[in-house]
């Protein structure tokens, strides 16, 4: 529409005005990765975000994403103005681990390294010895179970769940989860499994065991995309969000993708399995973000130095 089109003149003169550079999750819509793409941007898994948006030259950068995406971008780069389309993206992992209740926990086992997954506040970042993506998560528990290391994990008890499972590591838990991962159900996937025998199953480690036991590859989302583009397989069970599907059809057009089933949803429902947060971000308030008050990241600067020690650690071990 007419309309689009114009939002779209008017991101891309703003960006080039103001020195940005838009740094985009998979889950956001596909305009919005069409937009980065073409604007020289990122779109990627939360690592390569923290990433591009540290080594690139860019003065602002805006990151369409989840605010946690937004504050690892700035205590990575606190000289750069770090904008989002909205601050009000948030994410069920961070709301379920208040940084209070969980420096408690902390406190309360002080011989366990502490590990956190990178979807969580700043302040949780702060009081972490590590933190990690799903795309490093089994390989820094590794590192950490080789050294004889206990761990505290926190806050995805499936990826933790996973990572325990795949390295016998000795972790202690948060209870946390996914919203929407969490609805990726087994019975429904052996359903489908026998309607396409053949097809491979792409899992992300969000997911309930009983679904990442079912899968032929389990791995953050540019491992899943990458997995759709180098196996032999020409259709895929998809269970992640399906935001991705875009990247997964622009890598792999003659390949089919089909997205795992949810909770009473049928096989088929493209849109089940979306994040309520990641889908805020709009052509809309994209086209505002340089003219907003309301939109800017800050973190207080003495959370930020320390978070940003493990967030560092983080793209060294990743180097
Ligand atoms: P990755 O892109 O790192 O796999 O993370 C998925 C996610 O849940 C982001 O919200
Ligand atoms: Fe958080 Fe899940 Fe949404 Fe990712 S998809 S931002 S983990 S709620």
């Amino acid at each position: 529409p007419a309309e689009e089109s114009d939002l779209v003149v008017r991101i891309k003169a703003d960006l080039e005005r103001h020195n940005a550079v838009i740094v985009a999750h998979y889950y956001t819509s596909p305009k919005i990765q069409a937009l980065a793409e073409e604007t020289g941007g990122c779109v990627s898994d939360s690592l390569e975000m923290a990433r591009f948006g540290h080594d690139h030259p860019a003065r602002t950068l805006v990151v369409c994403g989840v605010r946690f995406m937004g504050e690892t971008a700035k205590i990575l780069t606190p000289g750069k103005r770090v904008l989002m389309p909205t601050l009000e993206a948030t994410c069920s992992l961070d709301i379920g681990c208040p940084a209070d209740e969980f420096s408690a926990f902390c406190d309360a086992h002080p011989d366990r390294e502490v590990v956190v997954y990178a979807n969580t506040s700043a302040a949780v970042k702060a009081r972490a010895d590590w933190v990690v993506t799903s795309s490093i998560a089994l390989k820094v528990a590794e590192y950490l179970a080789d050294q004889g290391r206990k761990i505290l994990w926190a806050p995805d008890k499936h990826l933790g769940d996973y990572v325990r499972r795949e390295t016998g590591a000795d972790i202690l838990m948060w209870d946390g989860a996914c919203i929407v991962h969490e609805e990726f159900k087994a019975r429904g996937l052996a359903d489908l499994k026998k309607v396409y025998p053949e097809a491979a199953v792409l899992v992300h480690p969000e997911s309930p065991a009983a679904v990442v036991e079912m899968a032929d590859r389990v791995g953050s989302t540019t491992q899943i995309i990458n997995a759709a583009r180098d196996m032999p397989n020409e259709r895929f069970i998809v269970a992640t969000d399906q935001g991705i599907f875009y990247k997964l059809q622009q890598q792999a057009p003659d390949k089919e993708f089909i997205i795992a089933p949810t909770a009473g949803k049928g096989a088929t429902c493209r849109s089940c399995a979306h994040c309520p947060w990641m889908a805020m971000n709009e052509l809309g308030n994209l086209a505002t973000v340089f003219d907003r008050a309301d939109n800017e990241i800050h973190v207080d600067p003495a959370i930020s130095e320390r978070a940003m020690v493990p967030l560092r650690r983080m793209l060294e071990f990743s180097a």
